[in-house]
């Protein structure tokens, strides 16, 4: 398997809803998770979505034990999550800088959930479920925003908060960015 190229936004593909998996057993399904986990480690991400490499499935790779690029956030556990659901556990949102492989080179400030409750399916078809809060959330609901065709920038409320990396860097402390 192999890295793919990362569509970048503009590109139509990126603004589709996403098909369910409906046969978990196929060497496609191998093969395109495989090609995830190749492409965010080549990009430096820590998460990537199918669409973003062409493919319109309701699929999503994260996780990471250090931030490849050495920022501080806490460690997420390496996942494959096939047909999404996320349900929000309150009311609670915490604004949180983001990044993504589609939107090289930028950052913005973004509203999530802070509190959710996620469920889905492993490549190999098993239903699973995990209550999450904080970065972890934040990555999650950034990757799975991909399946209906959503970036960050349109999750944005104020784009006074949106701006090339190493601009932001220069001037706001990085607290919680992510590349996905
Ligand atoms: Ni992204």
């Amino acid at each position: 398997m192999a890295a793919r190229e990362v569509l970048k936004m503009g590109n139509p593909n990126l603004r589709q809803v996403a098909a369910p998996v409906v046969d978990f057993s196929s060497r496609e399904l191998e093969d395109l998770v495989a090609d995830l986990w190749d492409t965010m480690a080549t990009e430096g991400g820590v998460g990537i979505a199918a669409p973003q490499i062409g493919v319109s499935l309701r699929v999503v790779v994260f996780g990471m034990e250090v931030h490849p690029r050495g920022l501080d956030v806490p460690p997420v556990p390496r996942t494959v999550l096939i047909n999404p659901i996320i349900t929000p556990l309150d009311d609670e949102t915490e604004l949180g800088w983001e990044g993504c492989l589609s939107v090289p080179g930028m950052r913005g400030m973004v509203r999530r959930h802070l509190h959710i409750r996620y469920s889905g399916f492993t490549e190999s078809g098993h239903s699973f479920e995990h209550e999450v809060e904080g970065y972890h959330a934040r990555v999650v609901q950034h990757e799975c925003d991909h399946l209906d065709g959503v970036l960050y920038p349109q999750r944005m409320d104020d784009l006074t908060l949106f701006g090339y990396e190493d601009e932001i860097a220069a001037s706001l402390a990085l607290e919680e960015p992510e590349q996905a």
